[in-house]
């Protein structure tokens, strides 16, 4: 088996070829054939909900690049970035990136933190951000800056690159072998858990006076916000219960509504999981991993260590505790979520759509539009219940070209003025890669050992690979194995005519990674799959 026994998004030309795919597949994703451009564009509408009010439907997803010091503070490599980011002419900036309340909490050595420079170093990448969009766009009107608020928990590696220390709240009967934890490897004890959440009200406090819009809580890909919604079988105050399982997120808000009066509230949550796979050991050879199977799980049953999963069959979602989150979102007056999925560490084929693995992980089990059309599945559900949240959806870069396409789709059924998408953009600098790109893959290698193969498949399947002659013998054969610039070309090219009168506001910028998506209204569209 390879990677390229599936058709590759990339490599197909037009539309109409890749709607017939998707038909093929028995694939649901809506997809208009024909771009809108300029203000005729769902995607370039406004949207206002109390105090939020959005210049179009372009968001930044959240993205770092391990390259802050080892201080962590910015580097001229997150300035440019951040200026990427505004110039991009997305009017919600989803967290910037991931910064660690807390040195302990930071996922590697060059994770910025927050530290005794944070109001400073943080108002300047906020400054540089704005003044790149108002270069680029003209205005900054409609602008929404947040700052993405972490602890890495589980995945927490401060100091090295190759040093994990981790900081759990359960023994979790696969993640734990994974990460050489052993059954007396102590769990975070509540006053810890106290102390962090602390740190969470400083933090806020310091984005705050930075002049950010709001703070994301993160709860998604498995760092600590997330391992605590799974926490049943911790015991005492933060396990058991939804409720003991909500408090670290119930006190995190009351701190911060107290410090920093009037900064708006948001999360990242990963809203449904599966449990953590592997390369089938039946198909695997040195440096040549098999398809993705799960890890075996029957002995588990019913399955205690997942959030949003079926306890008797956990590779299915479910969705009743994420509908009864985004309830108690509601209650603490939380109206802005970006929902993701599963974690890059165990299961990235459900967090990050792809069609090459990640470094140490496996090939995609299936086609990898399968968990686009899941995410989109999850998001539009979650949408039905809460109409009034304004979604950001994850997990769409893999529809490359055709992400405009899609995200307009669904006017065929509703008026513009009743679909309102998010497309969200990543923009990274993938030509530097000496610097800045080589650390992207910092998950489990340290960035001296990155090597081209590993920036590509780190981003995997995103058919975006820097040429043919770095790619390991089994992908060269590939049709993957395209230069980049044609595709990013291609997708600037697309999204600049479906959302902006401006194509050079985003045809500008490099693009590799592209999409998020949320419906507004989404009762009346079309099912995702
Ligand atoms: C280089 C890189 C850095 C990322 N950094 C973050 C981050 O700081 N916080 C976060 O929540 N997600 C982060 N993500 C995940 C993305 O926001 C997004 O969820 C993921 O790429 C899947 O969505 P996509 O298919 O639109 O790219 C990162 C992804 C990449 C590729």
């Amino acid at each position: 088996m390879s990677a390229h026994s599936f058709l590759h998004v990339g490599g197909i030309r037009d539309v109409e070829t890749f709607r017939r795919h998707l038909r093929d597949l028995h694939i649901s994703i809506p997809c208009d054939p024909e771009l809108l451009s300029g203000d005729r564009s769902p995607l370039a509408q406004p949207l206002r909900r109390g105090d939020i009010s959005l210049g179009n439907r372009f968001a930044i997803h959240p993205m770092e690049g391990w390259d802050g010091s080892t201080e962590g503070r910015p580097t001229e490599l997150t300035f440019r970035r951040w200026r990427r980011f505004g110039a991009s002419g997305a009017k919600l900036i989803w967290g910037g990136e991931a910064v660690a309340v807390c040195h302990e909490g930071r996922a590697n050595p060059n994770q910025l933190a927050i530290g005794p420079h944070a109001i400073a170093d943080l108002s300047r990448l906020r400054e540089a951000l704005i003044r790149e969009h108002e270069r680029s766009v003209g205005s900054i009107e409609g602008l929404v800056i947040g700052l993405q608020l972490t602890h890495s928990g589980r995945y927490s590696r401060p100091n090295s690159h190759d040093r994990p220390e981790p900081r759990i709240l359960y023994h979790h009967p696969i993640l734990d072998k994974r990460l050489g934890i052993t059954d007396d490897y102590p769990l975070l004890a509540d006053p810890e858990i106290a102390q962090i959440i602390e740190e969470f009200h400083r933090a806020a406090r310091v984005a705050h006076e930075a002049g950010f819009d709001f703070v994301d809580i993160k709860h998604c890909h498995g760092y600590l916000g997330h391992e605590f919604l799974s926490a049943h079988t911790r015991a005492g105050d933060y396990g058991g219960s939804f409720e003991n399982r909500t408090r670290f997120l119930r006190m995190v808000v009351e701190g911060i509504r107290h410090v920093a009066p009037g900064l708006a509230i948001a999360v990242r949550l990963s809203a449904c999981d599966t449990v953590p796979f592997r390369p089938n050991p039946k198909h695997s050879l040195p440096g040549k991993p098999g398809r993705g199977v799960p890890e075996p799980f029957v002995t588990l049953l019913p399955y205690r260590w997942g959030f949003g999963v079926n306890r008797d069959n956990p590779i299915e979602p479910d969705l009743s505790e994420p509908l009864q989150f985004l309830s108690l979102l509601s209650e603490l007056d939380i109206n802005l979520v970006n929902l993701s999925a599963g974690s890059p560490y165990y299961n990235p084929h459900l967090q990050r759509p792809a069609l090459f693995p990640p470094s140490d992980g496996y090939l995609a089990p299936e086609d990898p539009l399968f968990g686009v059309a899941q995410q989109m599945q999850v998001t539009r559900t979650l949408k039905q219940h809460f109409p009034n949240l304004i979604v950001v959806g994850s997990a769409y870069t893999y529809l490359q070209d055709f992400l405009p396409h899609v995200a307009q789709a669904g006017d065929e059924s509703v008026s513009h003025a009743q679909f309102q998408s998010f497309v969200t953009l990543l923009f990274v600098d993938r030509f530097e890669r000496q610097n800045g790109f080589a650390r992207f893959d910092g998950f489990s290698h340290p960035p001296a050992r990155c090597s081209h193969d590993r920036i590509r498949s780190r981003y995997s399947g995103d058919g975006i690979d820097s040429g043919r002659a770095r790619l390991p013998p089994w992908a060269r054969q590939s049709r993957q194995a395209r230069p980049v610039d044609r595709i990013a070309a291609g997708l600037h090219h697309s999204l600049a005519r479906a959302a902006l009168p401006d194509a050079r506001r985003v045809g500008r910028c490099r693009v590799i990674a592209a999409m998020g998506w949320a419906l507004e209204h989404a009762p009346n569209l079309p099912c995702p799959g």
